[in-house]
């Protein structure tokens, strides 16, 4: 067995600090600690199961080595509701019924967290690009860009 490494990082708010297999990738990382929104399905940065933001960026947890995550802050789907309230995003994914088997939608649900970020008021096109890393094999797609719409609208009426 290899070495271990030991790394600090937050996680969904907490500072952690773990000792790893420097093979990890963010994935196994997360499943670790119990969290499993993020999932490896692909492996190979193709689907977007496996989205996870690091320093509020998006990244596929299935090509990132745990070990980069040393001093940097992790986001999962399990932390973007707001003290036990879903996120606008969240709810517009319910509401619109904007999955089916649901194995695709923490990814979609991250992606669309980020482009509202930084797009307020996506348009179609601009939804349609922005996730088209994002893969859905149940074929969701116009549910998951009407839950886009809803959720910029939700978040534009809670400001
Ligand atoms: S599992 Fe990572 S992109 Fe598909
Ligand atoms: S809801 Fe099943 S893969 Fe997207």
């Amino acid at each position: 067995m290899s070495e271990t490494r030991t790394i600090r990082f937050t996680l969904n708010g907490r500072s952690e600090s773990v000792a790893i297999q420097p093979h990890w990738n963010l994935v196994e990382l997360l499943h670790h600690f119990g969290l499993t929104g993020a999932r490896e399905s692909c492996g190979q940065g193709l689907c977007g199961v496996c989205t996870v933001l690091v320093d509020d960026v998006a990244v596929s947890g299935c090509l990132y080595l745990a070990v980069r995550v040393d001093g940097k802050k992790i986001t999962t789907v399990e932390h973007l509701d707001e003290g036990g309230t879903l996120s606008p995003v969240q709810q517009a994914f319910i509401e619109c019924g904007a999955f089916q088997c649901g194995f695709c939608t923490p990814g979609f649900v991250l992606m669309t967290h980020q482009l509202l970020a930084r797009n307020p008021d996506p348009s179609d096109d601009e939804i349609r690009h922005y996730l088209s890393g994002n893969l859905c094999r149940c074929a969701a797609y116009p549910e998951i860009v009407e839950a886009v719409k809803l959720a910029a609208k939700l978040q534009k009426q809670a400001r």
